[in-house]
This record gives C-alpha cells, structure tokens and sequence, in this order.
C-alpha cells in the first residue's frame, strides 16, 4: 500500500497540462482523483478517459476566479469523498507584454485566477484537509521567487502565492499538515498559447524560452515524489533550478540575464 493509496487528491486545473498529468500520477499511486477545472467539457471528457481505465475520478466545473464557485466545488468533493487529503492549486494564466502597456484588468484577471483561485480553494477545503493531516500542493513558477520582465502580472500573482503559502505552512506544521510549493521551469503545455495580452485578449506575440521545455509528465512526477517526501519546495527542469540559484546567490546577474534573454517581450 502507498503512501497515496485511498487518498483524496483535488487537482485545480485538472482538465489538461500540468494539472491533468498530476492526477494521472496520484492516481497510479493508488489515490482518488477530484478534478476542477473552468473548461466544463473537458473536465468530463478527462473524467471519462481516467475513470475508463479504473479510477475513482469525480469532476466537476468550477471557475477558480469564483469564490461561490471554489465553495460549491469544494462541497461538492467532501460530499462525493467524505473529505479531502491532498488539494493541488494548479489552475492558471499567464500574460505576455511590458508593463507599461498592459491594462490593469490584465492584472486583476491574473491576480484573480492565480492567487485568489488558490486562496478561495484552500479555504474552502482546510478544514478537511488539517483533520486528515493531508497537504496543500502550490503550483507557482520560478517567476514566484525571481523576477520576470514582460510578465510582471503574473509574476505578482506568483509571488503573492509564494508569501501566502510559505506563511500558511508555519501556520499549519502543528496541525500536522503540510504545504508543498512546486516551482516548474517552462513546460509544454497549452499556457502561452492562451497567454492574455497588453489588452486582456489573448496575445500571438513570441514567446521566450530558456533551456529545454519540461513535459508535464517530468513535472508530475517531480510534484508527486516531493509530495511522497513532504519536500517544502521542488524546483524543476534543468533551467528552472540554474535560475532559481543563480536568482539567490547572483540576484543582480539573474536580473541582467533574463534582460538579455527576454528583450524581445517587450517588442510592440
Ligand atoms: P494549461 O493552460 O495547460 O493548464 C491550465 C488549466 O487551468 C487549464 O485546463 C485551464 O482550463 C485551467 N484554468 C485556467 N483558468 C482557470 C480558472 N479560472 N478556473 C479553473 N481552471 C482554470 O497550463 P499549465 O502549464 O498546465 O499550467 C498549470 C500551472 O502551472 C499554472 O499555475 C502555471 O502558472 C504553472 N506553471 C506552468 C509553467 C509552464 O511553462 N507551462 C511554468 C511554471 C508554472
């Protein structure tokens, strides 16, 4: 029997990408699965696809950026489970263009989903989750430790998921519950393809990439064998960890590099 065996794992923005291939990795582990995700037709196509091959898989719609929503949803899976173990804060957006261009809806679209998806979905399942001493998973980015110019919206709604979540951990370690960050480097998933622009449309303009994208396979299983451990952080893909240390130890070279590396963002 695994660690995971008969837990319950709630994935926010589980209907593809990051979040899809973490359920498919908690559920080889023995868990059952609860799936959020804003694209209704596809939470249930997944639903289908995953409970097909035997899972035990409940979905359900739910727009993160919804406080009614996040609590409906989070009713709903204590209902359907008896309780919760594991919430995955996957859901997310990005947005590509300088600062000096973006509308400040961008921001607060940004803000809206990443950060208080997050908090709304905590909140409605901490209590479950402290009563099974289980843990919350954060899916942030390295833009939630270190800056990233041409994305400054969702860098500050990555960085205030970091300061929250760090927070909620020492708030929570008596309670033997456990708050895990995940800080993936670029993977290839449809999030900037779907990337909102200066004017909250979605933006065509060229994306910057540095290293070898990660799949979210790699990412899943990274996320999963830091939650097997109860890491306090996981950094992944080769590029997303040279970052992250060179960002600690080196800020101000960090800062020049990612200048060079992503002038091009900031193209009209
Ligand atoms: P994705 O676009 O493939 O998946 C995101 C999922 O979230 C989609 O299924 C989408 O429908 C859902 N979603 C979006 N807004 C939502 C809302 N308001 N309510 C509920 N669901 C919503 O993107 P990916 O890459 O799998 O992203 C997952 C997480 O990983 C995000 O938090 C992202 O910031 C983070 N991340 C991704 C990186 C990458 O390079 N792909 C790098 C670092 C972090």
């Amino acid at each position: 029997m695994g660690k995971f065996t008969n837990k319950v794992v709630v994935v926010t923005g589980g209907a593809s990408g990051i979040g899809l291939a973490i359920g498919r990795r908690f559920l080889q582990e023995g868990a059952k699965i609860g799936l959020l995700d804003m694209d209704g037709e596809a939470v249930a196509a997944r639903c289908r696809e995953l409970s097909a091959s035997g899972g035990d898989v409940f979905g359900r719609r739910c727009d993160v950026s919804s406080e009614v929503q996040c609590n409906e949803a989070a009713q709903a899976m204590v209902a359907h489970f008896g309780g919760v173990d594991v919430l995955v804060n996957n859901a997310g957006i990005t947005q590509r263009a300088a600062f000096v261009d973006t509308e400040v809806s961008v921001f607060e679209r940004v803000m809206a989903v990443n950060f208080f998806g997050a908090l709304y979905c905590t909140k409605a399942l901490i209590d479950s989750i402290v009563e099974r001493q289980g843990q919350v998973i954060v899916i942030e980015s390295i833009a939630g430790v270190a800056p990233l110019l041409g994305r400054t919206g969702y860098c500050a709604s990555k960085h205030a998921m970091h300061g929250l979540f760090t927070s909620l951990r020492t708030e929570l370690r008596a309670t033997g519950t456990h708050v895990m960050i995940a800080c993936p480097g670029f993977i290839k998933t449809n999030l900037q393809s779907r990337a909102l622009g200066a004017d909250g449309r979605v933006t065509t303009h060229p994306q910057s990439v540095i290293g070898r994208p990660g799949t979210a396979e790699e990412a899943a299983e990274a996320i999963v064998q830091g939650a097997l451990k109860r890491k306090h952080m996981v950094v992944l893909t080769v590029a997303g960890k040279l970052g992250y240390w060179i960002s600690r130890l080196a800020p101000a070279l960090y800062e020049r590099i990612i200048e060079r590396k992503f002038r091009a963002e900031l193209d009209r």
